[in-house]
């Protein structure tokens, strides 16, 4: 398909290249550099040509109007995640997608409401100990914990316990070095086998509780496909758990570690969120909802998200052959200050109703189309229901904390946030 290519590509020259080696290989730093060239542009890997798309409209052509030209291709985390949601393609995703579907609109989280609640119960409970003794705790293993507890509770109707949560955290970790997209040649596939051990080990554990659960669970719906469906058999149900689980907890975890990181810069945001309404108003979760949104401008987890030009098409007037790995870049579209004004700065405030709502394809860092994140209701009321109950009742003093982010299969904070959890003096 192609329509109207006009222009040739404008693409970094070798010796960019040649210096960007040199000057460390950051992928991130690279991606920059073609992103000044324009919202459409190039370089050459090898005989590999990659396509940078930052431009809104032309991220809404790639993303929403031809995910069937620019598809998702062969993705590592198959070796652990099999044939679930984020791995499929085709019919069987069609039909996968639209099984789950119906579970993660906003009226259907609410049948795991119960579970999200008792997960941040749990860590307000760890949260109110630490602050009367003092203790250091590490905020982004308690934050981890907590998003898998969410989606665990979700799975099964019961806690997370010890054992099952490091099993997780040792495949997710296998998961999370892979590189977004790796451009260096010789980069070698991790290797997997015990980390798919550990996923089947906690795969096993959840369907047994949820088939002893009396309460609704995600496992429930994907069991009963599997007696219902032709094409649906056990094997999937561990696949899409798994992916349930992988894809959603480091997501939202990091989400969470970056905004307390950015509350930690900017303290006037939590009081301006909290002094909005009082607890349970609207005005205070729009406040709330606004700290979410501007967290995942400034830090879009999943900052990049490669697809497969599967025929020659034009992006933005210019041409795309068929075989070029096609990149979308929420980090930099979301920092473009054609597209965002004072980019860098945190300003939760531009979220709020009284000013312009994003422009479609300027914001996406649940991604966009079809194959946009099943669980973005799901994620955004875990951390609303979190933050509701803890940013009113604690006032985390960090200690320590990265200065660099990493740009892995996630931006993330480089290493450990530790804090102390004084309780706040006037809960607002
Ligand atoms: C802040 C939290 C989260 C962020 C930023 C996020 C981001 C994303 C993005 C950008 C995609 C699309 C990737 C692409 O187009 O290449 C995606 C897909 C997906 N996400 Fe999320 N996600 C989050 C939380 C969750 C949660 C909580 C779950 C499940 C409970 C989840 C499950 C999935 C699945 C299954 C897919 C694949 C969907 C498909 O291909 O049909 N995510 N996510």
């Amino acid at each position: 398909m192609v329509t109207a290519a006009d222009s040739t590509l404008p693409e970094l020259d070798a010796g960019e290249l040649v210096r960007w080696r040199a000057d460390g290989g950051r992928l991130v730093d690279l991606l920059t550099a073609a992103q000044r060239l324009g919202p459409v542009a190039g370089f050459r890997i090898g005989d590999r040509q990659v396509v940078l798309v930052t431009g809104p409209e032309e991220v809404q052509h790639v993303l929403a109007r031809h995910p069937d030209t620019y598809v998702k291709h062969g993705h590592r985390a198959k070796v652990l995640l099999g044939d679930g949601l984020l791995c499929a393609a085709g019919e069987p995703w069609r039909r996968q997608r639209k099984l789950l579907q119906p579970q993660f609109t906003v009226r259907g989280i609410r049948a795991y409401e119960p579970q999200l609640r008792a997960a941040v119960a749990a860590v307000a409970d760890r949260w109110r100990a630490a602050a009367d003794t003092g203790e250091v705790r590490e905020l982004d293993a308690d934050l981890r914990y907590f998003s898998l507890d969410v989606i665990w509770r979700s799975l099964t109707a019961r806690p997370l316990d010890e054992p099952t949560y490091r099993q997780l955290v040792a495949a997710g970790d296998s998961l999370a070095a892979i590189p977004a997209f790796a451009p260096a040649t010789g980069e070698s596939d991790a290797d997997f086998s015990r980390a798919v051990a550990d996923a089947d080990r906690a795969a096993e554990h959840a369907i047994a509780l949820a088939r002893q659960a009396d309460e609704p669970t995600l496992i429930g719906v994907l069991l009963r496909a599997a007696r219902e469906l032709p094409d649906y058999d056990e094997t999937l149900v561990r696949d899409e758990l798994l992916t349930l689980m992988v894809a959603g907890y480091e997501t939202t975890a990091t989400t969470l570690g970056w905004l307390f990181l950015l509350l930690d810069a900017h303290p006037e945001q939590r009081d301006l969120a909290l002094s909005a309404g009082p607890a349970g108003s609207a005005e205070r979760a729009a406040a709330i909802r606004a700290l979410i949104d501007e967290t995942l401008r400034l830090y879009p987890v999943a900052w990049l998200m490669p697809r497969y030009a599967a025929e020659t098409g034009a992006v933005g007037g210019h041409l795309v052959p068929a075989g070029a790995t096609v990149l979308l870049c929420p980090y930099l579209t979301h920092r473009d200050p054609e597209v965002w004004p004072t980019p860098e700065t945190f300003r939760p405030q531009r979220f709020l109703a009284a000013e312009r709502r994003p422009a479609p394809g300027s914001y996406f860092p649940f991604g966009l189309g079809p194959r946009a994140c099943i669980g973005a209701q799901f994620a955004v009321r875990e951390m609303t229901l979190l933050l509701e109950e803890v940013l009113p009742a604690f006032r985390p003093e960090i200690r320590e904390q990265p200065t660099e982010a990493g740009y892995r299969l996630t931006v993330h904070p480089d290493g450990p946030v530790r804090a102390v959890l004084h309780r706040a003096e006037n809960r607002l």
